[in-house]
């Protein structure tokens, strides 16, 4: 297979930036941004990049090399690469998504979490992908970590009984941080743990904590701290068990319900700070695969979740 063309749309923080330093050069044994991930993995081509902020793409001249570079629009008359990688802030995705759209109607996509501003966006962007048979990524980068498709196919996480309580300390709000954690409730457990069409209760809402029920059998707390820590923790109890994620997705502990561990998944710091080359070796291989909209439609889910969070009030 030929490399894979890649335009990258945003170059801010998850564009580039958190990958480099104050002088604009690369920050070693990491790839945390989409531009290195794509530098960095053998199956990809950084072909283009582009920014409203034509300093950005300046600053960062040393380390693209000769990748070509301009304004959107520049950039989108140019012949289609085969994959667009939307890093703009999320007001932008769909309207950056709907201009490559009609630029390269072939290309496939990684767009940014959350998919877009809000749930009619994100649904705007799922129907034309289906409808024009495009494939797309949403960058709820931990379920591809290698610890946590261990944990799915373990046979203790098989016998884990159903669900009874999640509880969620992070710092953030549900848009940017606390979607991180409703992805990976959806990856363990499906749609239906947070499917709208379930009925919750909400016992407790304040700007620190969210209790709800959902159809009185299952609870979700969501606590936020006011320190912001890369340590940010969920723990799921089960009939059976309880899955503790800590240290940042990086370290899984599945314990029996006296609180004996059973299996421990961790992967190193290096394979966790390298998550955004991670994520791109699976859509490596997915590209050879016929779509599949179902973590699109979980990243759909998941803002449909929080907009109804927003609405409800306590009781
Ligand atoms: N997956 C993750 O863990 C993760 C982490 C950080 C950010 N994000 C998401 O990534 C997106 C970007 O966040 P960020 O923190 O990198 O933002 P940022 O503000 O640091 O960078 C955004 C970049 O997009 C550029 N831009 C704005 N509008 C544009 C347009 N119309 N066309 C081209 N370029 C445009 C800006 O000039 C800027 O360089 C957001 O959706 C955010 O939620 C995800």
């Amino acid at each position: 297979m030929s490399k894979i063309k890649v335009a990258v749309f945003g170059l801010g923080k998850i564009g580039i930036e958190y990958d480099l330093d104050s002088s604009y050069n690369w920050i070693p044994n990491q790839v945390k941004s989409h531009v290195k991930a794509v530098k960095d993995s053998i199956g990809f081509e950084l072909t283009y990049i582009a920014d409203i902020d034509i300093s950005k793409l300046n600053n960062v001249k040393e380390v693209t090399g000769d990748t070509k570079y301009g304004s959107l629009e520049d950039i989108l008359n140019l012949q289609a690469p085969d994959l667009a990688i939307i890093s703009v802030p999320t007001p932008e995705h769909l309207k950056v998504f709907n201009l490559i759209r009609s630029a390269w109607p072939e290309v496939n996509y990684l767009i940014e979490k959350p998919m877009g501003n809000s749930y009619l966006e994100a649904i705007k962007i799922l129907e034309t992908a289906v409808a024009s048979k495009r494939k797309i990524f949403i960058n709820y980068f931990r379920r591809y970590l290698n610890n946590f498709q261990s944990l799915v196919q373990s046979y203790s996480f098989a016998k884990r009984g159903d669900l009874l309580e999640v509880f969620i300390c992070a710092s953030g709000t549900m848009k940017n941080t606390f979607s991180h954690f409703l992805d990976l409730i959806i990856f363990l457990e499906g749609q239906h743990i947070i499917n709208t069409n379930n009925s919750f209760t909400v016992i407790n809402k304040s700007s620190q904590k969210i209790i709800l029920d959902r159809n009185r059998n299952c609870r979700f707390i969501f606590e936020s701290t006011i320190t912001r820590n890369s340590d940010f923790y969920m723990s799921m109890n089960y009939d059976n068990c309880k899955i503790v994620i800590s240290k940042n997705g990086r370290v899984i502990d599945l314990m029996n319900t006296r609180g004996v561990s059973i299996e421990h998944f961790e992967i190193s710091l290096e394979e966790f700070n390298n998550y955004q080359k991670t994520v791109l070796s699976r859509v490596y291989e997915s590209l050879k695969l016929p779509a599949d909209y179902e973590p699109i439609k979980d990243a759909v889910c998941i803002q449909k979740f929080i907009e109804l969070v927003d609405l409800m009030d306590a009781q």
